[in-house]
């Protein structure tokens, strides 16, 4: 970290935020080289995130912030790399497997995606405790190795292992123990620094509304996104952030490998309509904003033909193999290993109107698929398979999931929380788009406006 060129007393930042001023970068800069150094004892960092929890941060605030947590650690140097780098982030979700989609088909048709992914702690996995299904797969590269990946394959997933954003870990950590994780501008910087650390010029976010997400609704979602493109925008970085639903779970599967699964489905264009439908719009996002593309529209129809022709699904094979992972139980479906598997029926006819994404993280989670604690194993094995999505008419009696458990007792119990996962509707129910829009630098895109072009009916 540069070194101070002011002190200050931390009291009266405090005391200043409290009142409603505004912190400079100086200020900024001080309280965080100290919260790290230790001269700032954590209770002064938790007065003052509790003071920005109340008083909030204007956007030049939440910048200067953002661009403080980047500064307090390395920043990876992407520019050696051939081509646009591009990186695509979701705010989280259940069965949200789209970067597994997203990102061979986003190198496929051009983009180099140098792609961090962390452990979770969450109910289900990060996409890097999905990829830990595939045997011997593994995220730690040397730089040589990096690099030559980039190279030739264009698409590198690796850890966090780096020193990056080092403020962020340590004030996330104090958030999360003073209930002030719920601000705007606290999440928006501190997603946006692992983003502008990560070094990538093309920043595609899938921010996420509903039971299953972080913001639980629509509006909520959009103001998170408006932040967090102007910060990037800010930054010199080209972002956009799709607005999508998390009412219902992503897709089929929930869990690790079943999801690795399902990604390697839709590659295959076997894929459910919704994760399809989400992954292109996504990658056409990317390579839209990377300039591989001249219009929303044509950068859809590349991700589609990278999708039909099969060059994604080998790009997924290629980032695995060439990072240690055996992709054969990936192609002939053995990775669905579960020790238990249980159907679960469909207990009377009608439609599928809702099924509570929160619900079915939690009934995953207790299958054994996420994690409270880093240091927790997660049985990459066990999850859910839904036969039936949200939308559909269901035969009382008929297949309506597949729970992948590691024990009897806990297929049973998972089969009786899934039961009460659903709402069953006589009659059918007109359904929310899953898209509701998009953030680009220009403003803001309703769902009706921005399908059109994509190419696709709103
Ligand atoms: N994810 C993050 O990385 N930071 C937050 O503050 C919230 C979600």
């Amino acid at each position: 970290m540069t070194a101070l060129t002011q002190d200050y007393k931390m009291v009266d930042l405090i005391a200043k935020k409290r009142d409603g001023g505004k912190l400079s970068a100086a200020e900024l800069r001080f309280w965080l080289a100290g919260m790290l150094n230790g001269d700032i004892p954590d209770y002064q960092t938790a007065a003052m995130l509790m003071a920005i929890y109340f008083q909030g941060l204007d956007d030049e605030e939440t910048c200067l912030l953002t661009e403080e947590i980047v500064r307090s650690g390395e920043v990876l140097d992407l520019s050696r790399l051939p081509g646009c780098k591009a990186d695509k982030h979701s705010t989280g979700g259940v069965g949200d497997k789209t970067t597994l989609v997203a990102i061979p088909l986003a190198a496929a048709c051009g983009l180099t995606v140098v792609k961090m992914s962390g452990r979770s702690l969450g109910k289900t996995g990060g996409t890097a405790d999905k990829l830990e299904s595939v045997s011997g797969f593994r995220l730690a590269l040397s730089p040589e190795d990096l690099q030559r990946q980039a190279e030739e394959d264009r698409l590198v997933l690796i850890t966090q292992s780096r020193n990056l954003t080092p403020a962020d870990k340590r004030l996330y950590a104090l958030r999360d123990l003073t209930a002030t994780v719920d601000s705007l501008p606290l999440i928006a910087a501190s997603v946006m620094s692992k983003k502008l650390a990560a070094g990538a010029e093309v920043i595609v976010l899938d921010v996420k509304f509903g039971s299953g997400a972080f913001m639980a609704d629509a509006a909520s979602a959009v103001r998170l996104a408006e932040l967090m493109v102007r910060i990037g925008t800010a930054a010199g970085r080209r972002v956009s952030a799709v607005i999508s639903s998390m009412q219902a779970p992503l897709g089929r599967a929930v869990g690790n490998a079943v999801e690795v699964w399902e990604a390697a489905e839709v590659l295959r264009g076997r894929g459910a309509a919704d994760v399809t439908k989400l992954s292109l719009v996504l990658t056409a996002e990317m390579l839209y904003l990377g300039g591989v593309a001249v219009s929303r529209r044509a950068g859809l129809a590349q991700a589609a033909a990278a999708l039909n022709d099969g060059r994604g699904l080998d790009k997924l094979l290629n980032l695995l193999r060439a990072q240690g992972g055996d992709t054969a139980a990936l192609e002939t479906g053995a990775i669905l290993s579960a020790p238990v598997v249980r159907q679960v029926y469909a207990p009377q006819s009608g439609w599928l109107a809702a099924l509570d994404a929160e619900a079915v993280a939690t009934l995953v989670q207790n299958l054994g698929a996420g994690r409270l604690r880093v240091e927790d194993e997660i049985d990459h094995s066990v999850g859910v398979w839904l036969q039936k999505q949200v939308g559909d008419e269901l035969t009382s009696g008929e297949p309506l999931a597949i729970i992948y458990a590691n024990s009897e007792d806990k297929a049973e119990q998972a089969a009786a929380a899934f039961a009460a996962c659903c709402q069953i509707t006589a009659e059918r129910l007109n359904l929310p788009p899953l898209i509701h829009g998009a953030v680009t630098a220009e403003g803001f895109i309703p769902w009706a406006d921005l399908a059109p072009l994509y190419g696709l009916k709103a």
